[in-house]
């Protein structure tokens, strides 16, 4: 691939991060043209010819050395310095291009967003049954499976728990069942059991790997950051565990095997990396196993991505992440809708 034939993906690159990513904005449409990006993407298969994975990994690279020159322009390293970061980029670059090329060629872009848990927990309040034996499919890391070991600020001066790792969510509109107009939810859940399951855990534990989930992690979104960070922390405490299987072919061996408490599934923007047919698969396992056991699965997913997704017309290939239960009692299904969100959970808008 030609610098020529790169430059065209940062460009872009440059205009979709300039409101929430300033920094990555300017150093996309500083490298653009940069002879450079040809070398560090020589051994990238076609979907890792993308911007975000040479960002992720020279931030991988620089979270190990947060002392080298350009950390003072990251703001997640305390950085905000000014001047221009460009050519302290391409300096950089230029000095790590052997390890820069390997991550490009061998890693896939992680995300495990803790954010999410707050429209977990709000869609989880909404079940009748507890406790709950959660099983969160498509976990990463498993992170939102310690969403009762959160708190919860919801923006009107509520807050629920008490932890270091504390979620912003602003809810507006009134909440199914609640007392009160705001809140997250009046209670964490109560889990018994919880296990994740997905096609490629990222394990923690593991510091490399572990850096690697935060690399992705945009530099400018600094609480993002953080807030991953403690939870990292929180579960190297008292880790969960996370299977590695398939979302659709291990769900039901995996739902017998579950630990105590009332079967609970859940997903966050998971759906939309299964083709069609292998979303209509497993919703499809869903109903089998609903039709003998009572099942609850709460999801966090955006319609447009996802067609199976139980929503009414008016919201049909809606781009807005969706908040829902589905329930299946004494064989019966019922489809809820609760809310749209922000896709990283910064806000809930009660439907
Ligand atoms: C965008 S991440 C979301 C992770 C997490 N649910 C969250 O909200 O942060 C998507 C996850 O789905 C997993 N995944 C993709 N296809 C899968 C499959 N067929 N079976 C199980 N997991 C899958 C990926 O490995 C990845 O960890």
């Amino acid at each position: 691939m030609t610098a020529s034939a790169l430059a065209p993906h940062f460009v872009a690159f440059a205009q979709t991060t300039r409101r929430r990513a300033p920094l990555y904005s300017r150093l996309s449409a500083g490298i653009a043209d940069a002879s450079l990006l040809q070398e560090l993407y020589a051994d990238a298969p076609a979907p890792a010819r993308v911007p975000v994975m040479l960002f992720a990994s020279v931030h991988h690279l620089l979270l190990a050395d947060p002392d080298a020159p350009l950390a003072r322009f990251y703001p997640n390293l305390g950085g905000g310095a000014d001047g221009d970061p460009v050519p302290v980029f391409l300096e950089f670059c230029a000095t790590h291009a052997d390890e820069i090329r390997r991550l490009i060629a061998t890693r896939l872009p992680q995300t495990n967003e803790v954010g999410r848990s707050a429209l977990l927990v709000a869609g989880l309040a909404q079940l009748e049954a507890e406790p709950i034996a959660l099983l969160d499919v498509g976990a990463s890391a498993g992170l939102n499976l310690l969403l009762d070991r959160y708190a919860y600020a919801d923006g009107h001066g509520h807050r629920l728990g008490a932890s270091d790792v504390v979620i912003e969510c602003a809810f507006t509109g009134a909440r199914p069942g609640a007392s009160g107009p705001h809140g997250v939810a009046d209670r964490l859940p109560v889990l018994a059991s919880r296990l994740g399951l997905d096609a490629a855990p990222v394990d923690v534990s593991d510091a490399e790997s572990a850096r690697w989930l935060e690399a992705c992690v945009w530099p400018d979104q600094a609480d993002r950051f953080e807030r991953l960070r403690r939870a990292i922390a929180l579960d190297a405490a008292d880790p969960v565990e996370v299977r590695r299987g398939d979302a659709v072919d291990d769900l039901a061996a995996t739902l017998d095997g579950l630990g105590a408490g009332r079967p609970v599934v859940t997903t966050s923007w998971v759906m939309s990396y299964l083709p069609a047919q292998r979303q209509q698969e497993f919703v499809g396992a869903l109903d089998r196993w609903g039709s003998g056991r009572d099942l609850s699965w709460v999801w966090v997913e955006a319609p447009n991505v996802v067609p199976v997704l139980p929503v009414p017309a008016s919201l049909a290939g809606d781009p807005l992440t969706t908040l829902g239960v589905t329930s299946w009692r004494d064989g019966v299904r019922t489809d809820r809708v609760l809310a749209q969100c922000h896709q990283h959970g910064y806000w809930l808008r009660w439907y």
